[in-house]
């Protein structure tokens, strides 16, 4: 088989959950040596075609014909034998185990008396790992890896399987900027072997930078596919939401007010030290740095999450102390936490019942919840934040990835806070609802609510912040107003590298 051979079709595939057409008569088709990049709003339905493929979900219609023979697989196990591997965004690494083990799991080389033999699966393991490039001891335990090591780990895995079709569902949503490449640098050496690709991802950049050819579903259909060197962006996201856009970085002018978060020598010894800062009403405060500078860490200390060894927090002056997350909400500092899974959504209650759960004293009038009050909550968020839900009923567990998102930044608003901590905001959101979160959260600045928001993405927290400070290893390292900073300064307080006369 030679390279552009289309090794995989999927054909007019149907797939309805009960009352959501998910994905309505899509067809999709791959080539051996191609980066395919699968693109579409929240809900598009990408995420559920790949379930489709790897035999997850049985679509009520449709075929699938992989290097020529028509396939029905039964489930991923079956796929991934065939040579079809999807690294899921959660993916189902045993933690307790070694790196070599969760390669082999399940099939591991056995002796000769029926033992496991280790030996050979280290061996093996070393080879996979070096064939993509990856330096990993295989005897390390996965729980003492990065996000971006584990992600590489079941790249190996997928090779180890021969996989000739690898899908990515979002690849780099935790990743930082230097493991994004060593990322795009597997995806290319697999791209050279031949292996087709399907890189799902909200990020224009790396669209255009990493991948060859661009599908695109809005609403469950197939709406168009070429290569990328045809598509421009606006095109591109013209197709992806079918509405303008009006503005990428909506900051209004809103009017700083006096202070009234402060934080003073906030040390927890080992993650962060001595970090002071101000945060005023009407204010968006960047907080920016690179992965692992310890911005998500400072934030879980003032909401009381994170014990701190020293430092103090003051609100309108006065001094607080917050033992626990509820002791923030009750003085209305709320943190929407970076990941949303597993410290925010209730995934087998409603979208309903996790928009009102903060905040569910709004609905009761004489003593009792009143449904109308209910549903008048629900559906003012789930029309602000575009909520792509059968209705609100729906169990959160089968809402799209970044939908889920939507329900938790949708709850924490609905508690109306005065300050906002929004821990990455919109990753894993989609171009249209980014622009959506941007619009809400100069809305709540302008209110005169206190936002702190950390980002990694630098035009995030360049177009939307008013001041910006920088961490790096744990120390703040910059402060900046909206009109000095850049990119390049920016990055030097991230990387540690202060110069004089920046201050
Ligand atoms: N198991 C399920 N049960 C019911 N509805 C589902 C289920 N899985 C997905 N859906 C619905 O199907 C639609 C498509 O979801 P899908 O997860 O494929 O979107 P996506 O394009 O991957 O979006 P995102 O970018 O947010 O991850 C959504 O409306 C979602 O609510
Ligand atoms: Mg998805």
């Amino acid at each position: 088989m030679s390279d552009n051979e289309v090794i995989l079709e999927m054909k007019h595939i149907d797939m309805r959950f009960r009352g959501v057409h998910a994905v309505d008569d899509v067809s999709f088709t791959l080539r051996r040596g191609e980066v395919h990049a699968l693109v579409g709003e929240n809900g598009a339905g990408k995420t559920t075609l790949m379930k489709v493929l790897v035999g997850l979900y049985s679509p009520n219609a449709g075929e699938i014909v992989f290097e020529g023979v028509p396939v029905k697989f039964r489930n991923v196990g079956a796929t991934r034998t065939a040579g079809i591997c999807m690294i899921f965004q959660e993916f189902n690494q045993v933690k307790h185990l070694t790196v070599m083990e969760n390669i082999y799991l399940g099939r591991e080389p056995k002796t000769k008396t029926g033992s496991v033999n280790y030996k050979q699966m280290f061996e093996d393991s070393r080879v996979v790992l070096n064939k993509i490039g990856v330096e990993i001891d295989p005897k390390t335990f996965v729980r003492d890896l990065t996000v971006a090591k584990q992600q590489l780990v079941e790249i190996a895995k997928a090779v180890s399987f021969n996989a000739r079709i690898i899908i990515m569902d979002e690849p780099t949503s935790a990743l930082s900027d230097t493991e994004i490449n060593r990322l795009f640098e597997t995806v290319r050496t697999l791209k050279a072997e031949g292996k087709a690709i399907v890189f799902i991802s909200h990020k224009l950049e790396e669209i255009f930078g990493v991948c060859d050819r661009v599908t695109i579903l809005r609403d469950g259909r197939f709406i168009h596919s070429d290569l990328v060197k045809n598509i421009n962006e606006s095109e591109l996201i013209h197709m992806m939401v079918d509405r303008e856009i009006s503005e990428m970085f909506p900051k209004e002018e809103s009017e700083i007010g006096d202070i009234t978060l402060e934080v003073k020598g906030l040390t927890c010894k080992g993650v962060f030290e001595d970090i002071s800062f101000n945060l005023r009403r009407g204010e968006i405060l960047g907080l920016s740095g690179l992965m692992g500078a310890g911005r998500t860490e400072v934030v879980e200390a003032i909401v009381g999450s994170r014990k701190l060894d020293h430092g103090e927090i003051f609100l309108d002056g006065k001094k607080i102390v917050n033992r626990m997350p509820g002791d923030a909400i009750a003085r209305g500092i709320i943190m929407v936490p970076e990941d949303r899974k597993k410290h925010g959504l209730a995934l087998k209650m409603s979208v309903k019942d996790n928009i009102l759960m903060s905040a569910l004293h709004k609905c009761l009038k004489g003593g009792y919840i009143r449904k109308n009050l209910e549903k008048k909550y629900s559906s003012e968020y789930m029309t602000k934040l575009d909520i792509k839900a059968d209705s609100d009923r729906q169990i959160c567990s089968n809402l799209s990835g970044g939908n889920q998102q939507k329900v938790v930044i949708a709850r924490i608003l609905n508690a109306d806070p005065n300050v906002i901590i929004l821990d990455e905001p919109t990753r894993g959101i989609d171009v249209k609802t980014k622009a959506d979160i941007h619009k809400l959260m100069s809305q709540l600045a302008v209110q005169g609510k206190a936002v702190l928001m950390i980002s990694s993405e630098l035009n995030e927290v360049l177009g939307m912040s008013d001041r910006i400070i920088v961490l790096h290893e744990g120390k703040l390292t910059g402060t900046l107003k909206r009109s000095e900073a850049n990119a390049e300064r920016i990055m030097q307080y991230a990387i540690g590298k202060m110069e004089e006369e920046v201050h």
